[in-house]
């Protein structure tokens, strides 16, 4: 079973969220919904704010139970460069939580503009294929 949680603040990555979940066939949920039930693939998703990933997400990530979540695969959206992916993968290796190499940031994201280009929405579908067969 796969889940999808996300932490966005002015809709970027919950659109980012939805069109994956779109893809996997899997709702996509904020992080206000606690995975209770256990999951193979956490896709795990957010966006960056003054060069950091958002307290919020970081506690979620913390409080993640290890028996519950086989793997996550990081994602998010942001404006420039930067990602979650370090700030996040540290939270998780803390609590042995695997982090899968493969990842899905979209760039250039700029706030509540939403603006996923075409090529950015191949890069969704590919992603989300790759997933599968791993
Ligand atoms: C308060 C604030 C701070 C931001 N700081 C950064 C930043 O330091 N680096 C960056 O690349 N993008 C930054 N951005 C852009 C966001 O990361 C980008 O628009 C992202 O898609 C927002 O995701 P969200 O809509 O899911 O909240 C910032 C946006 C906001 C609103």
């Amino acid at each position: 079973m796969d889940a999808i949680r996300f932490y966005s603040r002015t809709g970027n990555t919950e659109k980012l969220a939805n069109l994956l979940g779109e893809q996997l066939h899997v709702p996509a949920k904020s992080i206000d919904s606690p995975i209770d039930k256990p999951v193979d693939r956490l896709f795990l998703g957010g966006g960056v704010y003054n060069m950091s990933a958002d307290k919020h997400l970081k506690a979620f990530a913390a409080n993640l139970d290890p028996e519950k979540v086989k793997e996550v695969f990081l994602f998010g959206t942001s404006g420039s460069v930067f990602t979650i992916e370090k700030q996040l993968t540290k939270v998780l290796k803390k609590k042995k939580i695997p982090v899968a190499d493969d990842h899905l940031f979209l760039h250039g994201v700029m706030p509540k503009m939403g603006n996923i280009n075409g090529h950015q929405k191949k890069e969704i579908e590919a992603f989300a294929k790759e997933t599968v067969t791993q």
